[in-house]
């Protein structure tokens, strides 16, 4: 049995993975494939315990190190409990958020160098990469005009606008290196308009697996 598909959703804040990560699961799961949905930092009980000292404002400001190791750390655990005996039983696994968003934040936003992000990808990750990147894109303020709306900011969210500009460029950084794995979404469209391009993707995608149409 070969592994299942391990398709990540990358953006910046507000961009709407949340909001779209419902309807790939329920495209996917339409085609009769058996998938998780999961997100990053979390997935697991310790890994979201992880989580929260990540996104908890704290009096001890976090060193940038801290920040990564602790990325790493709750993706350690992540891969080892659930991503990758998922894709082993040839099941699929949908992530909000994974090493795309270490690069984009702690390596674009915090300024730690690429190469040493890259070190921790292979010692915890080996070679194990996404198979499929959604890059939401969106303007920065029209997403933090989109988060906005919710109730306390968290750690990340506190962030200055020159932070989420750094974020987005590396992301799409990023994308332009890797024009194969990532597909970029105009995702300052409205919601079906999201949709109809994630669709673009998915059903091709879903009929090499054998799947139905929408
Ligand atoms: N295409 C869209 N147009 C307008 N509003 C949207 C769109 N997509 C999502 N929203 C709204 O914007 C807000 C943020 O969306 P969502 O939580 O999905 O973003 P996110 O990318 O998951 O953000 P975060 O990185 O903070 O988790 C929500 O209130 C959501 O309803
Ligand atoms: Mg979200």
């Amino acid at each position: 049995m070969s592994r299942g598909l391990f398709i990540t959703l990358e953006g910046g804040e507000g961009a709407g993975k949340s909001t779209q990560l419902d309807y790939i699961r329920r495209r996917i799961e339409a085609a009769g494939i058996p998938l998780h949905v999961t997100r990053e930092p979390g997935g697991t009980p310790l890994a979201e315990q992880i989580r929260d000292l990540l996104l908890e404002r704290c009096e001890e400001a976090m060193a940038a190190d801290t920040e990564l190791l602790l990325m790493f750390a709750a993706r350690a655990q992540h891969l080892a409990v659930l991503i990758r005996p998922a894709l082993a039983r040839g099941e699929w696994v949908l992530c909000d958020r994974f090493t795309d968003a270490t690069y984009a934040y702690q390596g674009g936003g915090r300024g730690i160098e690429p190469a040493r992000i890259a070190v921790l990808e292979d010692w915890v990750q080996g070679d194990l990469r996404p198979d499929l990147t959604l890059l939401l894109d969106v303007p920065v303020a029209v997403g933090m005009a989109r988060v906005g709306q919710r109730g306390e900011l968290d750690r990340f969210e506190r962030e200055q606008r020159d932070f989420f500009e750094r974020v987005r460029a590396a992301y799409l950084a990023r994308a332009a290196a890797e024009p194969e794995r990532f597909r970029i979404i105009d995702a300052a469209e409205d919601v079906a308009g999201v949709q109809r391009q994630i669709d673009a993707v998915l059903t091709p995608l879903l009929a090499r697996y054998g799947a139905t149409s929408p």
